[in-house]
């Protein structure tokens, strides 16, 4: 048995995503099918449109997203039918040797579903990072499902799914932004004004943002950033320095991925300070530094990918934070928009309109 849903499909690279009516089979075992309630546009969707992430295509694209888990395959435990989830693409295996040496996060052999979801002829569709979620329903490992709290909004939870876990993340589990520190964050988008309000939950001093655009730095001091500077008319160096008794950050985290932020990001840390790269870098990219300041600044120049999270232990509690109010997830949605209006959104993103647009189903 299976059944028909809508789902956004990219067939091609550069052509423009459409609503098809995707298949989805019954779980296997180990898997669940969840129906989707919200789905967050992100920029890897767009660059799997782009063909920037492989070429297998057609895509089904949609990858932060919560819902309810509908039906699950033998011998699933972790969820039940009705259960209210955020999907993740971090389901561990629990026995690579990253995972053996209690490194999770690194885990290289993450679940995901068998099974494939295809289109009506039969082709096989390539989940974006094994979700698929800009779909009414989609197929994934049961371990991709993490349950949280059922009161939370489905649009704020489902955010951390990826980008915001991301930004969150890079500060908390990464970047280890402890009470009194000082941070500073370069480029606040989503990504980074996720890691403004993790640095300000983790009991940050004096959270910098840093951005071109003045509407990112005005949301930037919604999420807790203690003082701005517009890199269009200021050295973020320098002001970073002034900003920190000329010491420069503890913890500064580059959010754009770009050889120029990182570059800011390495000189504006104080010595010992640690740098945190969350920005993704395009594969031309390179940095040119002087080793000896590499050796002499000490501290640490560190990456994030995904935050460091551990969806079962960062997604719940998160989310309670959330519904506490301690933490403003609701602030990133800034429009729900249809299925049908994801190619939209792509530009409002490229345009930096928007944290998030979320696609209600
Ligand atoms: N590491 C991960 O796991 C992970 C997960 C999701 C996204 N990302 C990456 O994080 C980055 C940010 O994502 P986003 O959704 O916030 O994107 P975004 O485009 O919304 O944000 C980027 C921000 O950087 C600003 N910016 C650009 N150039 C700048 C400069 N020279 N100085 C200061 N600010 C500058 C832009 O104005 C924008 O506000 C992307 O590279 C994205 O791919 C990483
Ligand atoms: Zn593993
Ligand atoms: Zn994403």
């Amino acid at each position: 048995m299976s059944q028909q849903v809508q789902g956004v499909v990219s067939r091609a690279e550069g052509e423009p995503v459409e609503v098809s009516t995707v298949i989805v089979p019954d779980p296997g075992p180990g898997e669940a099918v969840v129906r989707i309630q919200t789905c967050g546009v992100c920029h890897t969707d767009m660059h799997y449109r782009d063909g920037g992430i492989n070429d297998e295509y057609p895509f089904l694209l949609g990858h932060e997203a919560a819902g309810v888990v509908e039906s699950v395959g033998d011998g699933v435990s972790n969820v039940r039918p009705g259960d209210f989830v955020v999907l993740n693409w971090r389901a561990v295996c629990g026995e690579c040797r990253a995972c053996r040496r209690g490194r999770l996060q690194y885990c290289f052999d993450t679940h995901n579903a068998e099974q494939r979801m295809t289109l009506e002829d039969g082709t096989e569709l390539e989940p974006a990072l094994g979700i698929g979620a800009f779909a009414e329903k989609t197929l994934v490992a049961s371990g991709q499902c993490t349950k949280v709290d059922p009161s939370a909004s489905p649009a704020a939870a489902g955010l951390l799914g990826c980008g915001i876990m991301a930004g969150i993340g890079a500060a908390v589990n990464t970047g280890g932004v402890g009470r009194g520190d000082s941070v500073a964050v370069i480029g606040c988008g989503g990504v980074g004004n996720a890691a403004v309000a993790g640095a300000r939950l983790a009991g940050a001093a004096r959270i910098i943002g840093v951005d071109l655009d003045p509407r990112k730095l005005e949301w930037a001091r919604g999420f807790g950033a203690t003082h701005t500077v517009d890199a269009r008319s200021n050295d973020p160096v320098e002001a970073i320095r002034e900003l920190t008794g000329g010491f420069g950050a503890d913890v500064v985290i580059e959010a754009v991925g770009a050889p120029k932020t990182y570059e800011q990001a390495f000189y504006a840390r104080d010595l010992a300070g640690t740098v945190v790269l969350v920005g993704v870098p395009t594969p031309d990219m390179r940095i040119e530094l002087p080793l000896l300041d590499v050796f002499g600044r000490g501290g640490s120049l560190k990456s994030s990918w995904y935050g460091d999270c551990l969806p079962s232990r960062d997604f719940p509690m998160l989310t309670d934070l959330y519904t506490q109010g301690r933490l403003d997830l609701d602030g990133f949605v800034t429009e729900e928009i249809g299925i049908g209006d994801v190619e939209e959104a792509f530009a409002r993103m490229e345009r930096g309109d928007v944290l998030r647009s979320v696609v209600r189903l």
